[in-house]
Formats: structure tokens, sequence, C-alpha cells
């Protein structure tokens, strides 16, 4: 069997999974299969793909990243799909923009502000995008559950880190006029959070009849500073994950796959 370009991988390794973890980061694959119970294996490494499979409750799961941003998400997404899978959970970092959002804080993302771009070569920008309601209860469920603070709403995903997100830490120091005072918009329409993957990822999945939800770990408030806390990277790791994971054993649980 050829194995399909992008992520290197054929529909007989990943054992009939039908959930995939979707991280940015590759090495966060192995992190969150090697959370399951039963230690798992990893299918296959290329570029910013990389993909582990393993059992949660019984079931074949795996973890695959999509590397930063809607381009290569959407690689991702097209696929797992073809390679069987119908339900993605995002787990992410993200930057929050309201004052109560607490750092290590989880932002489950109900639907998103559709600033990626990528999207558009799904649907025109009237589509929304939003977040599967049986996945999203879930990680609700999950953060309630285990405890974990948790804020849920609206995120705004954006084409860059620096510009579209407003930052002045960048390399000339400069944001476009188009741009320029986009943050303060952002909280007057109560959006919760900066990320850079959910907007594609719930557009081309909801376009696509498939299931998405999104969990991301608040690595720095955007009303205090700019840069991201480096300190606190490892915690929010382990809280987006444990909801994540978490969610995804009442999804198999319930046959909501
Ligand atoms: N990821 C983002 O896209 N923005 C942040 O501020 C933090 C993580």
């Amino acid at each position: 069997m050829s194995t399909i370009y992008h992520l290197h991988l054929d529909k007989k390794q990943l054992k009939g999974a039908k959930i995939a973890f979707v991280p940015g980061d590759p090495d966060r694959s192995k992190i969150i299969v090697q959370s399951f119970d039963e230690k798992g294996v990893e299918l296959a490494r290329k570029r910013e793909y990389c993909t582990w499979l393993g059992r949660l409750d019984g079931h074949p799961v795996i973890a695959t990243s999509t590397g930063i941003g809607g381009g290569s998400t959407s690689i991702a997404i097209e696929e797992l799909a073809m390679l069987g899978i119908t339900t993605f959970i995002r787990i992410g970092t993200t930057g929050g923009i309201q004052k109560n959002i607490k750092l290590a804080d989880v932002i489950i993302s109900t639907g998103a502000v559709r600033l990626d771009g990528s999207s558009e070569h799904y649907a025109p920008l009237a589509y929304p995008a939003v977040a599967d309601f049986t996945v999203t209860r879930a990680l609700v469920d999950a953060a309630q559950r285990r405890k974990i603070p948790y804020h849920a709403g609206i995120t705004a995903s954006c084409a860059t880190f620096y510009q579209g997100q407003e930052r002045y830490d960048s390399f000339r120091k400069y944001v476009p006029r188009s741009l320029a005072g986009t943050m303060k918009e952002w909280q007057n329409l109560n959006v919760l959070n900066y990320e850079m993957e959910s907007a594609t990822l719930f557009t081309a999945c909801a376009a696509n009849g498939l299931k998405a939800g999104c969990v991301a770990g608040v690595i720095v408030n955007r009303t205090r500073r700019e840069a991201v806390h480096e300190e606190v990277v490892h915690r929010v790791e382990i809280n987006g994950l444990t909801v994540a994971v978490e969610a995804a054993r009442q999804l198999l649980r319930e046959g909501k796959v």
C-alpha cells in the first residue's frame, strides 16, 4: 500500500483509528500518546507532521501534528480524513485577550473568527467556523470533571503570529494600518483569545461532514504583555492534554466518533 504524500502514512498503519489529536508541535504527538494507558508507537515523521498511534480504553487513537497555521493544518485534515479519521481534537497554545483569563487556564473554542486565509478555500467568509457541538460538550465536561479552569467562547484565528495578532515586538515593530487597533476590537466583541489553526480546522471539518473541537492552554495574557511565558508551557501542555484525552474517552464511551 502506498503512503499518503505529506503525512507519509498508509491506512493500515492507523488500525481503524477514528479520532486524531492534532497538536501544532511535532514533539507533542509523542507526549499525548504516551499519556494513554498503553504506550504507543511512532508511525511516521516528515516535515512538520509527526504521527503516533496508541490505544485509549482499548480503541486505536492517533496524534498527528499540524505544524503552525492554516496551510499545513489543511493538509493534515485532508490526508487524515482520507485515512479514515472522522473526529479531530486540536490541543494548542494560545494568547488570552480578556483580562480575567489566567496563565495555564484552557480555552475551549466554540467558534473562530476567520482571519486565517486558508478556510476561504473551503467556504466563503459568510460560512461560520464553528466547532462540533458533541466534541465541544465533551471538552467542557472534561474540564469540569478534572477541575481545570476553562473559558468557552470565540477565538480569533490568525494567519500570522505578529501582525495579525497585533504584536509590536516584531522585526520592524510595525503593524499595518489595516490591522492596528484590531485587538481592541476583538476584545470589545468578547473574543477570548488568539491562535492560528482553529478557523481552518473548524471550517474544513464542518464543510466536509467531519467533527472538530479545540482546546488551547494560555501561555500569555495579551492585556499584560506580548511575549509568551515559556515557564508555563509545560503546565499548559498538561492541562490541554488532560482535557482533550478525557474528552476523547467520553466520546469513545458514548460511541460519538
Ligand atoms: N499562539 C498564538 O497564536 N498566539 C499566542 O499569543 C500564543 C500562542
